[in-house]
This record gives structure tokens, sequence and C-alpha cells, in this order.
């Protein structure tokens, strides 16, 4: 009996230990699969960060991986010459990075092609993003948002004074001073009548770009790559803007980026803001002074029977040829740039979809329905000259932004801003763009 019952024991504790060796090595086969680890850069103005890390969860829940996300610098050109850094140096340690419209040309030979990956994603975006992110055949970068420069403006100040919004930029600049003054009056000392990036970077080439475009002063450098700053719509432009600093816009201006601007006028403290679409989202949240006071616009025009010039923005998700893992990192960069993603940034922070068919989707519209309007603006916009200038749009970016830099703070004359920046561009062109 005993011994039937020490077998039986003996039996039970096999089983038992055979059970617990099978899960074991289940544990062990799974772990012999890790899963991996990957990492993103992402832009960090406004709500951008919240919804990237969401994103790229979404994508790591769905898959088992891990990505950690990291954040860069709000400026375009800091974060350049940071991502320069870690390309030049081959580091791994970054596998997708979010690139803006102006570098892939730039950055082209750092990033692997993403056709084989795409599965003929790329047809269902913008065609000119496309375009712009195809360097010698290969697809450097999927769109990730696009971005128009945008005329943003207090509706309840303009019902106030009975203004009509603004057409052209002298309406403009009336207007702000008008309101400007009478709140002044009205003891709201704070207050301007327009702000805008004026600090010496990216965004000052976009908005000097906007002004000289706008007077029919071309885009800096032509697509043939010919220099054609130099004309006297270009003086022009920068006669104008000049004359805003210190009256209609504060001397602060001088060292604006796009938060620094949105800053001043989400505490209502303008009348008007040069922004990209994000700023919308923002504006209007639960906690923000203006919520439900702003209107926006396509940015003025020269004169009334000339278009209006926005220039085009936007980034792009591109995977390093020094990532670990280019498959898993190509698979996030295809989620992060898909339709539903695209669609739940567009409704949370206001970015503008790089998929045509989005700008009709009707619960994007119901959420920002300036949405809908934004398709013509993006089909209008302004390219800046990189792709023309190739590797040497950076230098060509720089130039203008310190010759427009020193015009606008007064260190030199439009025209003698205008003379030394052309004289900068054909030196740095003598060899061809390259
Ligand atoms: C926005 C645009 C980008 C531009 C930058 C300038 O982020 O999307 O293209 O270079 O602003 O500040």
């Amino acid at each position: 009996m005993n011994l039937k019952h020490a077998w039986r024991q003996h039996n039970r504790l096999r089983t038992c230990l055979l059970l617990l060796a099978l899960l074991i090595s289940g544990n062990a086969a799974q772990a012999a699969a890790p899963k991996a680890s990957l990492a993103i850069s992402c832009g960090a103005v406004g709500m951008e960060l919240r919804l990237c890390e969401e994103g790229a969860q979404a994508w790591a829940t769905k898959t088992g991986h891990s990505v950690r996300v990291v954040s860069t610098p709000n400026s375009a050109t800091e974060r350049l010459a940071l991502f320069q850094q870690f390309l030049a140096g081959g580091a791994p340690d970054i596998d997708v990075y979010q690139i803006d419209v102006i570098w892939p040309g730039l950055l082209a030979k750092h990033f692997i092609d993403l056709r084989p990956y795409s599965k003929g994603a790329e047809k269902e975006h913008f065609a000119a993003i496309i375009e712009n992110n195809t360097v010698d055949g290969k697809l450097v970068a999927m769109p990730f948002y696009v971005d128009v420069g945008l005329l943003f403006y207090r509706k309840d100040l303009l019902e106030r004074y009975g203004r009509p919004p603004p057409a052209t930029l002298d309406e403009m600049a009336a207007t702000a001073a008008a309101i400007q003054n009478a709140e002044r009056a009205a003891g709201n000392e704070r207050m301007w009548g327009y702000v805008f990036q004026g600090r010496a970077y990216e965004g000052l080439t976009c908005n000097a770009l906007e002004w000289v475009a706008a007077y029919g002063g071309g885009s800096f450098v032509d697509e043939q790559g010919r220099i054609t700053v130099d004309n006297p719509q270009a003086v022009q432009a920068l006669t104008m803007a000049r004359g805003w600093v210190g009256s209609i816009a504060p001397e602060g201006v001088l060292n604006y980026a796009e938060e620094e601007v949105r800053g001043v006028f989400q505490a209502g403290q303008a009348v008007f803001m040069r922004n990209w679409p994000y700023a919308w989202a923002l504006l209007n949240g639960d906690d923000s002074p203006v919520r439900g006071k702003v209107g926006v616009l396509a940015l003025p025009r020269g004169s009334a029977d000339t278009p209006p010039r926005s220039a085009l923005g936007g980034w792009q998700l591109a995977v390093s040829r020094y990532s670990r893992h280019p498959e898993l990192a190509a698979d996030l960069v295809m989620f992060m740039t898909s339709a539903e993603q695209q669609k739940r940034r567009a409704i949370e922070g206001a970015y503008n979809p790089t998929r045509p068919a989005l700008y009709q989707d009707a619960d994007i519209l119901h959420a920002q329905p300036f949405i809908g309007q934004l398709a013509s603006s993006v089909a209008q916009a302004v390219a800046r000259p990189s792709r023309v200038t190739k590797g040497q749009y950076n230098r060509v970016s720089v130039a203008v932004a310190n010759n427009v830099h020193a015009a606008l703070g007064g260190q030199s004359t439009p025209q003698e801003a205008i003379d030394k920046l052309a004289g900068e561009l054909k030196r740095m062109s003598r060899r061809g763009w390259h």
C-alpha cells in the first residue's frame, strides 16, 4: 500500500516537474527572441512630443517592441546641428529621425531607402512632398505632417473695432497699429499689433521668404539655381518688415521663435500672429486665455492682385542607416505616417496631414474645420530653395536669416542687407550648388 502510494506521489511529482520544465522552457523560448528597443527623435514644439509618444506607444503595444522617444531642440537650426553631429559619427542610438522638409538633400546619405518597406504608401501622400523627399531615386523619408505659414488674428478685437480681416500686408499693418493704439489708450498697455518669428534661425528664413515672395521678389534662388534675391521688391519687403519692429511688433521679436510668438499671442497681447497650424489647437485649449477668440487666414498678399505666399514647411520621418533594426524602424515609420495616426494628430493637435484624402475626412473637418481650407494653401505654398541648393541649403538659409536679421535690427539698411546676401549667395554658388 505504502509503496503504491509512494509511487503515485512520485508520479505526481514527476508530472509537476515536467510541467514546470515545460513552462520554463516555454518562457526561455520566448526570451530567446528578445524584443527590440528602438529610439525615435521627435519635435517638442507645442503638443508634438506627447502626440509622438502616444503614436510610438501604440506601435510598441501592437508589436511588443519598445520605443524610446528622444526630444529635440525647438529651433530647426539647432536641431539640424544636433542631428548632423549624431549622423556624422554614425551613432546607432537613434533609429528614426524626424526631419524638416528642407533636409532630405542635406542628410540623404545617412538614411535608408524606404521604398522596399512602403508597400506603395507613398502614392497616398501629396506627390510634391514625396518628390521633395526623393533624392537620386531614393525615398529618404515618409511625410509626417505638412506646414504652411498662417495669419492668426483676434476675431473679437477686429469686431470690436469694426475692422475686416486684412487681405494685404499694408491692411494688416494698418489694422494692427489702429487696434494696438486703441487698446493701449484703453489701459491695455502690453498690447502689440503683430508678432512673428524674427530670431536669426530657419523660422526667419520662412518669414523673409513670405514677405519677399508676396511682393513678387522670388525665393532668393530660383529653380535653376540662379540667385534672384537682388531685386527692388526684396528691398521693399525688408523695408516694410523693418518698419514693423518697435512700432507694431515688440523689439523682442528679434529673438522670438514659434513658441515665444505663440506665448505672446496666447496671453492676449497681440492682435495678429504669424505661425504654423499647430498653434490653432493650443490657442483653443481649455486653459487658453484666447480660446474661441481667434480667427485664422492665409497670409496677407503683397497687393490685391498678387497671390498669398506662405512658406511650405513640414516634417518627415527617416530611418538611420546606422540603426541596428532598420526593418522595424521602417515599420514604425509606416505606422506613424499612416492615415490612422495622421488623423489622430490632426484631430488632437491640428497637425496637417500629408494625405490629401484626409482633407475630406468628416471627423477631422468636424474637430478642426480650418484644415479643410488649408489644402489649397498647401498647394500654393512656396518652397524654400533647398532642393536646388542641395548640400549647401543650410548655408544659404543662415545667410538669409543673418542678413535679414541685421536689417530688422537696424544694423544694416534693407538695401545693404540684400546686397550682402546676394554677394554671399553668389560666392557660395561659384562652383555650382552641390
Ligand atoms: C516649422 C516648419 C519647418 C520650418 C520651421 C522653421 O517647424 O514645419 O519646415 O523649417 O518651422 O522654424
